[in-house]
């Protein structure tokens, strides 16, 4: 399984880059205007700092301009992934750039059936939001599980499952357990996957009876 980071925020992105464990990044119209940063440029930076998909998305809504807007994006980067939202436009908008060689990630997927559609439009990602279904009393990880059954009865289906709006490291687990292909997490999340209390007790314990020994490696090596 794939983990991309869910921010626009630099920082995080270089720190969880520097862990090697990154595959990419996401970022939304709501995460780029917490920033204050300009786009484009943003974007850029991001591209610099991680060699995997990074998501850009367009602001617009209809057709034309998106399309401008999504050519825009994909000239900054070659691993620049515009994000276009799942509405009829943007599945055309999906279509045309993916014709041009350009990753879409088609978002603000809540159904089976748009993701059946993303997959038809040609998106090299589809990202079904997990935690917003669970929060209106759904079960956003059961979406995952019937999104990955499909697309796995359709080879010619490429394109791959990004679960989204993740809000703990179940949400992980569970979408690794049914074969979705890309995590896209907040950074706490992704922090939080690293944390059992065992691990910190057992270590703390390891460092205290090695200390007992007197004992140093690097002085014997
Ligand atoms: C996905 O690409 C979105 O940026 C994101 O996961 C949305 O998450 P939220 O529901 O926590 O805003």
């Amino acid at each position: 399984m794939k983990f991309f980071v869910d921010t626009a925020d630099l920082a995080e992105i270089r720190d969880l880059a520097a862990t090697g464990l990154l595959d990419g990044v996401t970022t939304n119209p709501s995460l780029v205007a917490k920033t204050g940063r300009p786009f484009l440029d943003l974007v850029a930076e991001i591209c610099d700092v991680v060699s995997g998909p990074v998501s850009a998305e367009v602001a617009a809504t209809d057709f034309e301009t998106m399309l401008k807007e999504g050519r825009h994006l994909a000239r900054i980067a070659p691993n620049v992934a515009v994000k276009v939202p799942l509405t009829p436009a943007g599945l055309k908008v999906c279509r045309t750039l993916a014709n041009e060689g350009t990753m879409v990630n088609v978002t603000l997927c809540f159904s089976a059936a748009q993701a059946i559609l993303a997959a038809k439009a040609g998106a090299a990602f589809v990202s079904p939001f997990v935690g917003r279904l669970d929060d209106i009393g759904q079960t956003g990880l059961n979406l995952i599980a019937e999104i990955v059954e499909i697309y796995d009865r359709y080879p010619a289906f490429t394109t791959e499952v990004l679960v989204a709006s993740i809000r703990n490291p179940t949400h992980v687990t569970e979408s690794a357990r049914l074969g979705a292909h890309v995590a896209t997490m907040p950074p706490a999340v992704i922090r939080q996957l690293f944390g059992h209390p065992l691990t910190d007790k057992g270590l703390a314990q390891f460092v205290a009876d090695w200390q007992k020994t007197g004992q140093n490696i690097l002085e014997q090596a």
